[in-house]
């Protein structure tokens, strides 16, 4: 793609850091308003992390470096261990968040590094620091879309899951940046968005952010997806991650497993595509991650309106996990990994 594509496919910024606050685009009210909120202290950021203002995992990565530099609004120190030390409970109370997406734990323990070897310069810095995290994500995206586009055919169909565009990362975005390369390319003729139930990334923000590029995509129920594998008009299930082991396991969004099981079924292929900054491996595999759990009273209602009778019970899990199996290539800006499994992992990461 040329810088021009790029500036016609992605014109959406979710975060904006304005000097001395972090204006945060509110997820919750797109695509009915266009609102952003300021945050002016860490606290803030971290509240705003877990209502769900802003989310996806290299999105909320950005915001919690972000926040970092506001909590050392609050703080003196002579250098950078000091104040390493001072903010440790800012970065704690950020990192408890949300804790499925490892993006969040590794901005956190990147701010700490840069931190720990800063001198009396260290709020200089920190402020590099988030701002090269946030011009990192958006090179790998655009890198990981060449990778993952050059994979599918010319006159595909694709199904994406959730939310992985320019609203859940620092721009381009992940699964979807796949998908921007591929539309622009010619080689993706058809866009699915799945809903994405409780929380409606499907239906709410992709769908509106594939139409602020001019790309007509078609919302499916999050049902709907093995009957339309089925149909034959989807040869890609293209998915971004909030998590990748050591194994190649995946955490994504929920829903997201039940998509590889009927993708193999249908001899439709799966791509994940994720940072290098979503692969964990310090965990072996999908088994030991850490799955958010939600207020059930998510599933009670859609826009406010209540669809459930008064007084049930209900199970509200976030995220699931794909084994690696399923998954026939990983994409991040390092490379393509095809058939992930731990020694393909290892050579990719080690
Ligand atoms: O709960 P969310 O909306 O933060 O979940 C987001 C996802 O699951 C995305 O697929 C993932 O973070 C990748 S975003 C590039």
């Amino acid at each position: 793609m040329t810088e021009l594509d790029f500036d016609r496919y992605d014109r959406i910024r979710p975060i904006r850091w304005t000097g001395d606050a972090l204006e945060l685009l509110d997820q919750r009210k797109l695509p009915f308003a266009t609102e952003y909120v300021r945050c002016e202290s860490s606290d803030a950021v971290g509240e705003a992390i877990h209502a769900l203002t802003v989310r996806g995992a290299p999105a909320i990565g950005i915001a919690a470096a972000w926040g970092v530099v506001l909590a050392a609004r609050s703080i003196e120190a002579v250098d950078g261990a000091e104040a390493a030390r001072k903010l440790e409970p800012a970065m704690q109370r950020l990192h408890a968040a949300r804790p499925t997406a490892v993006n969040l734990a590794w901005a956190l323990v990147r701010m700490n590094r840069a931190l720990g070897a800063a001198g009396p310069d260290w709020r200089e810095v920190i402020e590099s620091e988030a701002t090269a995290i946030a011009t990192e994500d958006l090179a790998a995206n655009r890198r990981m879309g060449a990778l993952g586009a050059a994979m599918i055919e010319p006159g595909s169909g694709v199904l994406t899951h959730c939310n992985t565009g320019s609203l859940a990362t620092a721009g381009f975005g992940t699964a979807l940046g796949v998908i921007r390369a591929g539309v622009a390319q010619g080689r993706i003729d058809a866009v699915f968005a799945g809903e994405t139930r409780p929380w409606l990334q499907g239906s709410r923000l992709t769908v509106w952010e594939l139409q602020q590029d001019g790309i007509s995509p078609t919302l499916i129920a999050d049902s709907a997806a093995a009957h339309l594998m089925k149909s034959g008009k989807v040869q890609w299930v293209v998915v971004g991650a909030d998590r990748i082991c050591a194994n190649g396991d995946t955490a994504n969004k929920i829903g997201t497993y039940q998509l590889a099981i009927a993708a193999r079924h249908h001899g439709v292929k799966f791509m994940v595509a994720a940072p290098s900054s979503t692969v964990d491996m310090e965990t072996a595999s999908g088994e030991w991650i850490h799955i958010e759990e939600r207020d059930p009273g998510e599933l009670f209602a859609i826009g406010g309106v209540r669809t459930a009778a008064e007084e049930i019970g209900a199970w509200n899990p976030v995220f699931d996990v794909t084994p690696h199996q399923l998954i026939d290539a990983i994409v991040t800006e390092r490379g393509v990994i095809e058939h992930p499994d731990e020694a393909a992992m290892r050579a990719a990461f080690a």
